[in-house]
């Protein structure tokens, strides 16, 4: 049997989950659930267990929204998107989601701390995002909610940089006819395109890809091009002007503002079509962008090596 408390002070729980996974600590906690470390038992090995909360097991909304999750990331088969282990079921009927346990910090959390990303760091998550969403595009997913908080940052074996997507919870998948079934459920302001935003669109790929492009943005400033609330991301994209990205960093090539200008265009007409040719844009970018950061004197904490 295992306990589970769904107010802040959970952060302690511990429990068994079907006899197999001792839980640990609370790692992350969202709309729809709880993700908590684990042990598996059987298998020997530490886990990460998503957990709908207890009080969303009456709603088969979110019930099935948490079974798409699993379906969803268990067919991404990439390395650049967590794992699914398995499922389970808490003793009170929650359904649970065994994630292979990663060991490093969110970028949103790397953000925070350090004030951004180096360039070559941001590089490295522009490439592994790109294969992971190039990958869902490829099978007909959608992530709707690509931002720093859903971007992990691990090492592989060798101790080399390991970017990995996590958390399709409101995540569509195309259906026969090509259309997505669109759930209510949003993305993050901040991150959503436009189009999206101004709701004069449905979400679709170029969501994704302008939701890498705030992620590029925030890496390299530490901020989004867009602020929240909600009602002064509206009132800016209205307005339709920012200020060219290299006055956020002047140390930076205007490769980079060029490069800034198609992938955070208002107009999804002028952006990237395809991750692949967002990607190679910001490779393409990256040896004036490197060779201009290296003679101005960036800021230590931005530019720092990871
Ligand atoms: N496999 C994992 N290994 C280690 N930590 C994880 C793992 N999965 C998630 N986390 C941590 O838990 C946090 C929340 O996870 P996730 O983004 O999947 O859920 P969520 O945002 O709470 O979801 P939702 O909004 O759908 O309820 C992550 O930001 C991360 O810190
Ligand atoms: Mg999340």
């Amino acid at each position: 049997m295992m306990s589970t408390n769904t107010n802040e002070s959970a952060c302690t729980t511990v429990g068994l989950l079907e006899d197999r996974y001792v839980l640990g600590e609370l790692l992350g906690a969202g709309s729809m659930g709880q993700v908590y470390s684990a042990h598996d038992t059987v298998l020997g090995i530490d886990v990460a267990v998503k957990m709908l909360y207890p009080e969303l097991v009456g709603s088969r909304r979110h019930v099935e929204r948490f079974a798409q999750e699993a379906r969803v990331a268990a067919r991404m088969l990439s390395r650049n998107v967590v794992k699914v282990l398995g499922l389970a079921v808490t003793s009170e009927g929650a359904p649970c989601i065994v994630y292979e346990r990663l060991e490093g910090e969110t970028l949103g959390e790397r953000i925070v701390r350090d004030g951004g990303i180096s360039l070559s760091d941001t590089l490295e998550v522009v490439r592994q995002m790109s294969h992971a969403l190039a990958r869902a595009h490829t099978i007909g997913v959608i992530h709707r909610d690509v931002k720093p908080d859903n971007i992990f940052l691990t090492r592989d074996a060798e101790g080399r940089m390991l970017v990995k997507l996590l958390d399709f919870g409101i995540a569509e998948v195309e259906g026969t006819n090509g259309s997505y079934a669109h759930c209510q459920l949003a993305g993050t302001p901040e991150y959503m395109a436009p189009e999206i935003l101004l709701a004069t669109h449905e979400s679709d790929r170029a969501g994704d890809l302008y939701a890498l492009a705030v992620t590029v943005f925030e890496c390299l400033t530490g901020q989004c091009p867009f602020p929240g609330p909600v009602d002064d991301i509206v009132a800016a994209l209205r307005a339709g002007t920012r200020a060219p990205f290299t006055e956020h960093r002047p140390d930076l090539h205007g490769a980079i503002d060029s490069w800034m200008d198609r992938a955070l265009h208002q107009d999804p007409f002028w952006r990237f079509t395809t991750v692949k040719e967002l990607r190679d844009a910001f490779e393409a970018a990256m040896p004036a962008a490197s060779a201009t950061a290296a003679q101005k004197q960036a800021p230590a904490t931005l530019c720092a090596a990871a």
